[in-house]
């Protein structure tokens, strides 16, 4: 069947119009028509192409999945191999590399092009006459695997180049990854298939490029990153590395945002030393960066040593994930109870930094990993995260490990344990007759933003709860100079300072009282509106549950965790005591009763205060039965502009909203 000639036409001037905005969506990142249209433009295409078959060739965009699955991946030669790269691991080891270089090129400063180096799997593209021919693994450098019909469904690998100049053979070399949130999306679909997870977001780019069916790899949220050429035959390319990715971006490949030139030795530590702070918050992950001799010259004269180029060298950041053994499962008590699994760990140098305890999370957590003490597992701790046992190494499991079970009883205080419907943590039903919980709930007491107590930190509380002398949080109060003297690490001075610091923190606010309680649910925020909304403690503890929803912000699970906790003779009894040894707060009248003229008004604060802390004017402002929001709206009253504001003042002057600066808040308060 011949082909009308404005079917051709139309058909090439489609493809063209999708590689055009295929480039723009996958390579520069910045789409200029809506996915519908795109789509539109490519069913048109297939329409076109299915009604005249002869329309269809190899590099159409209707052709990234085509082929049937593979009985194998046949073997594919190298010519050019593909080498690995020597690795730093200290700024001394670059600081070397980098004199090796000037010394053999007899220069003083070497311009270098710094990148990320990506934690994927390397892949070679071959492009001839700007059409894509074979893509490959890495292999052992050698000898790689032809795994041409996966590459082709990845929409950041062109099929044919774009625009023109480019050598008749172009092999270029990148790494191809998968993206975190691909990674987790991957992850959590397989889970709900009942199919393996994978470990990282490395094993998930390597396992989806290894599959048989192109079909499988099609539906993988995989990326590729070009980093370098390979063989160039049949034309020539520009003689920097960082033109040359230029270059190759223009062609249609996608090269990383966070490339860049730098200078010496030092260009390149800053390079990593800010790559190093962005790490966390790229969208991939990364093990490290690569220098580059950036000039090409420069590059051929420094050439090779076995296996790695003497013009080019990985710095390495700190692992994320090692190895290590678990030695055995604790369980912790926390201050509501909850049971936290925690594994003991053979110490390991990880994330940068010493691990020897990292979570397990809760018993689903355990399940799901099925982890068993002995086993090997892998260690995360990446940024300030804490860190976590992310996976077991199955097979070097010892014959016999058993299950681990959550406890039935508190391994602190024998109660009890139960996980109640819809919760991931079991609790410890002892409360505050669990040591664990009494320790915590003493140290949530004393802390800055409850009672403020100076100096009874984390092993004091330990002592004063082991020893016995302390019960409950109304204990603090009862022990004597000598009494605190006596315990180890305690002096004559530290004990007074720290009578006079409880003495001091006597004289509170109604909030923070409130808030030291640690009632289940009543955050700091709860706290300063319940003290605002009921005036006293006698108003607040006879409150029934509707009078408490009454509060603002107050729901049914907040009143009711209320209601409970005053219900406990145990608990009034701790708060008379309290009262007894000369807790005390300034009177508060009820905004709602007292007609306050900030009762029911919206602040945001912004900036920084000279008279006080903002938490110090938020604290006020609740008490005198305004609010206190993060962002601004149409809805605030007022924003109160410190020195130095953010982006809400911008805000505020766009919706109109009334401004006060700190003496106009000072005014206001003293109303
Ligand atoms: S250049 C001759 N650049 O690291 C230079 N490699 O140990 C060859 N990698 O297998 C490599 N990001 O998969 C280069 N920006 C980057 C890279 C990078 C990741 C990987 C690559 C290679 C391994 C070398």
């Amino acid at each position: 069947m011949t082909i009308p000639r404005d079917v051709e036409r139309r058909a090439a001037e489609l493809r063209k119009q999708i590689e055009h905005h295929n480039y723009l969506y996958y390579v520069l990142d910045s789409p200029e028509i809506p996915d519908a249209e795109y789509d539109r433009m490519l069913r048109e295409l297939q329409h076109l192409e299915d009604e005249f078959p002869a329309l269809v060739i190899p590099e159409s965009p209707t052709q990234r999945v085509g082929a049937q699955p593979l009985k194998q991946f046949n073997e594919v030669r190298h010519e050019l191999p593909m080498l690995s790269l020597g690795n730093a691991f200290n700024p001394d080891e670059v600081a070397d590399f980098d004199r090796r270089a000037r010394e053999r090129l007899g220069e003083d400063e070497i311009e270098y092009a710094a990148e990320p180096k990506l934690d994927g799997l390397a892949i070679s593209l071959l492009y001839e006459n700007g059409v894509l021919m074979r893509g490959a693994t890495r292999g052992d450098g050698t000898w790689g695997e032809d795994v041409t019909q996966n590459v082709r469904t990845i929409e950041s690998i062109p099929l044919r180049l774009l625009g023109s100049g480019y050598p008749a053979v172009l092999e270029v070399r990148g790494e191809a990854i998968m993206a975190r949130a691909g990674f987790e999306l991957l992850n959590a679909r397989q889970r709900d298939k009942g199919e393996k997870t994978f470990v990282n977001p490395r094993n998930a780019a390597a396992g989806s490029l290894r599959q048989l069916d192109p079909r499988i790899t099609a539906a993988r949220p995989l990326q590729f990153y070009c980093y370098g050429p390979g063989r160039i035959d049949g034309g020539t390319v520009p003689g920097r590395h960082s033109e040359l990715l230029a270059r190759l971006r223009e062609w249609g490949l996608r090269i990383n945002e966070e490339s860049a030139v730098v200078h010496g030795a030092q260009g390149c530590l800053d390079y990593y030393a800010r790559l190093a702070a962005k790490r966390d918050a790229l969208a991939y992950d990364i093990d490290g960066v690569v220098y580059k001799v950036n000039r090409a010259d420069q590059q051929r004269a420094l050439g090779f040593v076995s296996r790695a180029p003497r013009w080019a060298i990985a710095h390495k950041f700190p692992a994320q994930e090692e190895m290590t053994r678990l030695l055995d499962i604790d369980v912790q008590v926390g201050r509501t109870g909850a049971l936290t699994p925690v594994a003991r760990l053979e110490s390991v140098f990880v994330g940068g930094v010493t691990v020897s305890n990292a979570t397990l999370h809760n018993q689903d957590e355990i399940e799901r990993l099925d982890v068993r003490k002995g086993d090997t597992v892998v260690v995360r701790r990446a940024g300030d995260v804490i860190p976590e046992v992310v996976s077991v190494v199955k097979e070097k499991r010892r014959r016999g490990a058993r299950r681990f079970r959550m406890p039935t009883h508190c391994p602190v205080c024998g109660s009890e344990v139960v996980r109640l419907e819809g919760e991931a943590a079991a609790r410890c039903t002892g409360g505050l007759f669990c040591a664990a919980q009494r320790k915590q709930a003493i140290r949530h007491f004393v802390s800055r933003r409850a009672m403020d107590v100076d100096g009874l930190g984390e092993k004091l509380v330990e002592q004063l709860v082991d020893s016995g002398l302390v019960r409950n949080v109304s204990d603090v109060y009862r022990i004597s100079q000598q009494q605190f003297a006596a315990l180890e690490r305690m002096g004559e001075t530290s004990a007074a300072n720290l009578v006079a610091a409880l003495e001091k923190s006597k004289s509170t606010t109604f909030g923070r009282f409130i808030f030291a309680l640690g009632i289940r649910q009543v955050g700091e925020t709860t706290a300063h509106t319940l003290a605002a909304h009921f005036g006293t403690l006698d108003a607040l503890m006879a409150a029934d549950d509707e009078q408490l929803q009454q509060a603002p912000d107050v729901g049914p699970i907040v009143a009711q965790s209320i209601c409970t906790f005053f219900a406990q003779p145990h608990n009034r009894e701790v708060i008379e005591n309290l009262r007894a040894s000369g807790v005390h707060w300034p009177a508060e009248t009820p905004a709602v009763t007292r007609g306050s003229v900030l009762a029911g008004k919206s602040f945001v604060l912004t900036g920084t205060l000279e008279s006080m802390t903002r938490d110090a004017a938020k604290a006020a402002l609740i008490a005198r039965g305004a609010k206190v929001t993060a962002s601004v709206s149409k809805k605030t009253d007022y924003v109160v502009i410190g020195e130095n504001p953010g982006s809400k003042l911008d805000k505020a002057q766009q919706l109109e909203v009334p401004t006060l600066d700190e003496t106009g808040l000072l005014k206001l308060l003293e109303r």
